[in-house]
């Protein structure tokens, strides 16, 4: 099992915080906003009347409904049976995989990627990564996954937008990655969590292409449109045969999501939308500030994201492993990233700094990054 890259180097930053160092965190991928007051009220109503008991092990039925309503709305097709809440879409993630997959399967995954393989791994599935690259972009090449699928593929992962690169997969290509998944029979499991973080167009879901609902396992969640990343809720929406698979791998492994935090969930969907807006804005100001920034540092080559809260520059010119040169803004500029190489194998050349952080933290980091660049 590979450790997560951007744990261990929360872990040394917190290590050096403990010691007395200031750290501005860039490495982890959580909105630094607080969940919307109605959300909170909601599970706190929900506790004081007493909903601090077991849920079906699905979710409780008003919940898998408003995901339902709130899927349908974008233009995904989906009933509540086909609805499975789970604690955190990594979760989900987990109990797809698990229930899709059988040992020797092959499940083929875009990198740089975020964290899939060590869920693949616990299935015994094998995985087989495609490469994208800053030239193209971080486009995913239709081709090159066509030249990768054998008899024994079963998956295809996609998330868009891509953490750590902000990629968005057009509709055309993921119309083209639909005719695939027709054509060899694999599911697409299809990871949407940043999908209210598009800057550029509109986010399209490869679940409303004609022809797959049926193959298309769609991830979502709370953590980040909600900034609810501690209540843990997040949600999966497959075939309802699937899902039924899916309920028992939840049934086995952790019961249910928590009960009052489904309460918040329905509220979270149902209420207003308007901080989703505006958190957005927020992103954008964000993205135009540290790209520009991370551009006027030498040996940095750094593109627009996008969507997502994430730069992923190339750090090649730099002339040091991604890991080495996070250790040395770390220790130096006390500016915690997360090195590339925890993006699969084809994340080394590149470090992640997350800009879920304010345009202050984010100057202030990009000021002491140039000045350690320059010392080096
Ligand atoms: C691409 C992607 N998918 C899933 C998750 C997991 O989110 P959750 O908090 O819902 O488990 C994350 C979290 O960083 C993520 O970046």
């Amino acid at each position: 099992m590979p450790a997560s890259g951007t744990l261990k180097m929360l872990s040394l930053a917190k290590q050096l915080e403990r010691e007395g160092q200031e750290i501005i965190h860039m490495e982890v991928g959580e909105p630094d906003f607080d969940t919307p007051e109605h959300i909170k009220r909601a599970a706190q109503e929900a506790m004081d009347k007493g909903k601090t008991k077991y849920t079906p092990s699905a979710g409780i039925p008003e919940l898998r409904e408003a995901i339902a309503e709130n899927l349908t709305a974008k233009g995904v097709r989906a009933s509540p049976q086909e609805v499975l809440a789970t604690p955190g879409s990594k979760h989900a993630i987990f109990c797809a995989i698990a229930a899709a997959l059988d040992p020797g399967d092959e499940v083929i995954i875009p990198s740089p990627c975020w964290t899939y393989e060590g869920t693949a791994r616990m299935a015994g599935a094998k995985v087989v990564y495609v490469k994208t690259t800053q030239a193209d972009g971080f486009r995913l090449d239709v081709e090159a996954v066509k030249e990768k699928i054998s008899p024994r593929t079963r998956m295809l992962l996609l998330n868009y937008p891509n953490n750590p690169t902000g990629a968005v997969t057009s509709r055309q290509d993921l119309q083209s990655l639909a005719d695939l998944a027709m054509d060899h029979k694999f599911w697409v499991l299809s990871d949407e969590i940043y999908d209210c973080l598009v800057y550029e167009g509109k986010h399209t879901s490869i679940a409303s292409l004609p022809g797959m609902h049926e193959r298309t396992i769609y991830i979502n969640g709370f953590s980040k449109a909600y900034a609810m990343t501690g209540w843990r809720l997040g949600y999966a929406v497959a075939p309802a045969e699937l899902i039924g698979e899916m309920v028992k791998i939840q049934q086995a492994s952790t019961s249910c999501a928590v009960s009052f935090v489904q309460e918040a969930g329905i509220a979270a969907l149902r209420g207003p939308q308007d901080h989703v807006r505006e958190m957005r804005e927020e992103f954008l100001k964000r993205r135009e500030v540290i790209v520009d920034g991370l551009n006027s540092i030498d040996g940095f080559e750094c593109i627009k994201p996008a969507g997502a809260f994430y730069v992923f520059p190339s750090i090649e010119k730099v002339g040091m492993k991604s890991a080495e040169l996070c250790k040395l803004l770390l220790r130096e500029a006390g500016v915690a990233a997360t090195p590339g190489k925890a993006f699969g194998p084809y994340g080394e050349g590149h470090v992640r700094f997350s800009y879920a952080s304010s345009i202050e933290n984010i100057k202030k980091a990009l000021e002491r990054v140039k000045s350690t660049i320059e010392k080096y």
